[in-house]
């Protein structure tokens, strides 16, 4: 058992205390590799934000988990040598089984999200529950999610969305003993969160999405007041990164996101924690395919992977600065 304090990580509760408080909203960016990670510290190092490092079920299996409980404590060491001592937690996203939260916990994440919103109810808050008692004994942190979106995760997958009813939170939390709770709005995950026909076209062209239930959001923020909220599915989608993906031999068809004044809004509320890994993804692919198209010959890793990096770096401080608001909070 290697707990996350012999890390130096931290777990969530003191952020989220702070955020609710504060009106903003801390960073929960998804990594599955060195650059990634890089880039994510480099950032809330600079803009002396606190962050949450997330892994999914799959980036666990790709990173491998002994390498990710190294590069966490890394991290750690990281921010230092770069000059700020940053509050980092290392999260498990979307866990979908009791084993895989307890084995993350086993190998020194500080929290994990249990998602057990595809179930019925009452086995969402069987499984929440059962989560809860074994993380609380070691101090981790523990999000639940209620309401499913809609969108592709590795484990996980809906067509449509199921708004959170907020007729359920208050009796979700109590039974459950969660420490976040994770609400479907009308965000989804991927780069396609609408399609076409629910979006209005500009004349040029532009989708523009329907917009967030901020009504459901202040529904539940008035059932369990003060209460940590979280946002998954909250890429905005960048339309000029997916217009260098597209000019760079990319295909991606009616991309469309969140767009970044609604997720400022929530970040100003109760949500004190926003997911965001598309917009990363998009971010690194734009920077690679344009070093390959303009240097077909270039064939050191470095070459790509580190403009990549640095693209993924510009990304993060402007949602940390512009978007999330949680600059000089560390
Ligand atoms: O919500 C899902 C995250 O974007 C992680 O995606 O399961 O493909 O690693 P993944
Ligand atoms: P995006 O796909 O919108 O980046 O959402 C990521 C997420 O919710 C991770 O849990
Ligand atoms: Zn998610």
């Amino acid at each position: 058992m290697i707990s996350y304090k012999e890390l130096g990580l931290v777990n969530s509760k003191e952020l989220f205390q702070k955020a609710v408080k504060g009106g903003y909203a801390i960073p929960a960016f998804n990594f599955n590799n060195l650059e990634q990670l890089q880039a994510i510290i480099g950032a809330c190092v600079e803009t002396k934000s606190p962050v949450i490092l997330q892994v999914s079920s799959g980036a666990r299996k790709y990173a491998n988990q002994t390498l990710l409980t190294h590069l966490a404590k890394g991290a750690v060491e990281y921010a230092k040598e770069l000059g700020y001592a940053i509050p980092i937690v290392l999260h498990l996203d979307h866990g979908d089984t009791f084993e895989l939260c307890k084995s993350c916990i086993e190998s020194g994440f500080s929290s994990v999200m249990i998602d057990g919103s595809h179930h019925p109810y009452e086995k969402n808050v069987e499984l929440t529950a059962q989560v809860v008692k074994y993380a609380h004994k070691y101090d981790v942190s523990v999000e639940g999610e209620l309401g499913v979106l809609a969108g592709i995760e590795d484990e996980v997958s809906s067509e449509v969305t199921h708004y959170t009813k907020p007729e359920e939170v208050e009796d979700f939390v109590k039974k459950t003993g969660v420490d976040s709770l994770a609400i479907s709005i009308g965000t989804s995950h991927g780069a396609n969160k609408f399609t076409p026909a629910q979006c209005k076209r500009t004349d040029d062209g532009i989708l523009i999405p329907p917009p967030l239930r901020f009504d459901i959001l202040e529904e539940c923020e008035k059932r369990i007041p003060g209460f940590p909220i979280v946002l998954h599915g909250a890429s905005s989608v960048p339309a000029e990164l997916v217009k260098i993906i597209n000019s760079n031999g990319g295909k991606l068809k009616d991309a469309v996101g969140i767009p970044e004044d609604q997720l400022r809004r929530a970040a100003a509320s109760a949500v004190c924690k926003i997911n965001i890994d598309s917009d990363g993804r998009l971010a690194m692919t734009a920077a690679v395919r344009k070093v390959f198209v303009e240097n077909p010959a270039e064939f050191d890793p470095r070459k790509y992977l580190g403009p990549a990096r640095e693209a993924l770096k510009e990304l993060y401080k402007h949602k940390i600065i512009n978007v999330l608001g949680s600059a000089n909070k560390a």
